[in-house]
């Protein structure tokens, strides 16, 4: 067995909350024991791993990570190496043409070493969102937005403060706007199914994502002046950000040449980006205003990080995160679907539209959405810079990191970690539930890049929606199984539904 320590629960699961804001996913517990001795009596070794041969090892890494063997067993085989969940390895971009991207790294692959990714006093935060390559700030209105910021400096805590109250102030919307594009999502996808066999859902649902957010965050539709292919901008813009950091896996080598070798110019997406900024100025006053008068912004800043929570963090989170929701499932064969509806009906009253607080009466959905996040993290990858000489410990040995060298966190593999989560590479729906003993394991869910027993806040870089994600997604699979008994699908595709008898 690979469970840490007994667990003690208390009776009370989730506190009540008001039915506007997401409860908190802190439950109360007893700690684990520490998974590993006590930091002192560990060794502290040099990190294993190499950099290999000026430019032909970055080259080399580079194909291997992102072509020869993919991420994952790029970063296992090297674990099996080195005998080491952390090791000194390059992470793409790189050679020839990301000159000024360093890509000597540190893997981080355990849960106990990924935990000073968190902690500020050792690391800093500071223009890595994606490593050490940025895309140009031309995508951002020409300026570091927060996700780019340290906590040190002081612009973060204003922009994650504004971000934090538009939360708050937008969540009496939230889950209404979120019901009302479900509905529309599912007839959508219910016609595809019924007129072709099967619905390539993931265009129904960015739709229905961006104008539930959009409503729910900047307070306006933006429906009526942008029309209904509006996020299509937005996955252009983030795709032209992100693409030489990431897999796409289908057509090598032209995706090594054309889509891994150089980054793309804002020039492409402007124009698109530009109807957004606009419609956002003129039509997300109050929200732009607040940002100005109550958390010292300029218009412009306001409006630039905006789009980028808006655009980034919340589209394109949950446009990563639904699909493998929806599949995990639509392809389930263990009975988790019967399960999972029999929670939601016996708990949710039938005739009261389902709210946040109704949600965290459901335990097993919860863990379900909790199991999701961990097997599968929406956000892979996230990276620290050394802000001083420190000692990182993983379960078998503390290694000297120098100030100024990059941490790159791996979660699909920490996530796994078998000295924490038993039977790691097996999707367990129960998992996080009070009567697995799980409830302690959320200390070690990363997804939103802190512990989800942490608390976002302008000390730190969590995700500042980490309960909305959580509690938005408990929503949808309480809605579908309102309205369907079953339904059989992937995370690209449904191919049958049976509607509530
Ligand atoms: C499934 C959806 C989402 C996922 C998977 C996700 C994940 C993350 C992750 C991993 C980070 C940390 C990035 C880093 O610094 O390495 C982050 C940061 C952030 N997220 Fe989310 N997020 C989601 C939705 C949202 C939503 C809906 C909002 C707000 C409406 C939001 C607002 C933010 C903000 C403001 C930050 C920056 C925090 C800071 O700078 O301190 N996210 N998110």
């Amino acid at each position: 067995m690979a469970t840490m320590g007994a667990i003690t629960m208390s009776t009370s699961l989730m506190p009540r909350m008001s039915s506007s804001s997401p409860p908190s996913s802190s439950p109360s517990f007893t700690p684990l024991e520490s998974p590993t001795p006590s930091l002192s009596s560990l060794p502290v070794r040099p990190l294993p791993g190499s950099y290999g041969l000026p430019l032909i090892g970055p080259l080399w890494d580079r194909l291997d990570y992102f072509w020869f063997s993919g991420q994952d067993k790029f970063l296992r085989k090297r674990m099996d190496k080195y005998k080491s969940s952390v090791f000194r390895t390059n992470i793409p971009p790189s050679f020839p043409f990301f000159k000024k991207t360093n890509p000597k790294m540190i893997a981080v692959l355990d849960v106990k070493a990924f935990k000073s990714l968190f902690d500020m006093d050792v690391v800093e935060k500071r223009d890595v969102l994606i490593g050490d390559y940025m895309p140009s700030t031309s995508f951002t209105g020409n300026m570091r937005v927060g996700v780019y910021l340290d906590p040190s400096e002081p612009k973060h805590s204003q922009v994650k403060e504004f971000c934090t109250d538009i939360l708050k102030r937008g969540s009496k919307q939230w889950v209404p706007e979120l019901l009302t594009n479900l509905d529309t999502m599912w007839n959508t996808i219910e016609k595809d199914v019924t007129e072709k066999g099967s619905s390539t859902f993931v265009f129904p649902l960015q739709k229905a994502m961006f104008r539930f957010l959009t409503k729910a965050i900047v307070g306006a539709d933006p429906l009526p002046s942008l029309g209904e292919n509006a996020y299509i901008s937005f996955d252009l813009w983030l795709a032209l950000q992100i693409l030489p950091t990431q897999p796409i896996n289908i057509l090598q080598p032209l995706e090594e040449i054309f889509l891994h070798s150089f980054s793309y110019p804002f020039f492409l997406v402007q124009s698109g980006y530009q109807k957004l900024y606009n419609f956002i100025k003129t039509e997300g006053q109050d929200v732009v205003r607040r940002g100005v008068s109550d958390f010292g912004l300029s218009e412009d800043e306001a409006i630039h990080n905006l789009l980028f929570v808006l655009g980034f963090n919340a589209f394109g989170g949950f446009s990563v995160f639904l699909p493998v929701l929806l599949g995990n499932l639509g392809n389930d064969q263990t009975g988790l679907q019967t399960r999972l509806r029999e929670e939601v009906r016996s708990k949710i009253d039938p005739t009261r539209p389902i709210s946040f607080d109704s949600v965290s009466e459901l335990e097993l959905v919860q863990s379900f959405v909790y199991e999701s996040l961990r097997f599968q993290p929406p956000v892979p990858a996230q990276y620290a810079r050394a802000r001083k000489d420190f000692v990182l410990y993983s379960h078998e040995a503390g290694f000297s990191v120098k100030k100024g060298e990059l941490l790159f966190g791996y979660q699909p593999l920490a996530m796994r970690d078998a000295k924490v989560f038993d039977e790691p590479e097996r999707f367990v729906a129960d998992r996080f539930t009070e009567w697995k003993g799980g409830r302690g394991l959320l200390e070690y869910l990363y997804w939103s890049n802190g512990p989800q027993t942490g608390s976002p806040s302008s000390a730190n870089k969590q995700c500042a929606a980490k309960d909305h994600v959580v509690f938005t997604a408990c929503v949808i699979v309480a809605d579908l199984f309102r309205r369907y008994d079953s339904f059989v699908g992937t995370s690209g595709s449904i191919t049958a539904i049976e509607k509530a008898k």
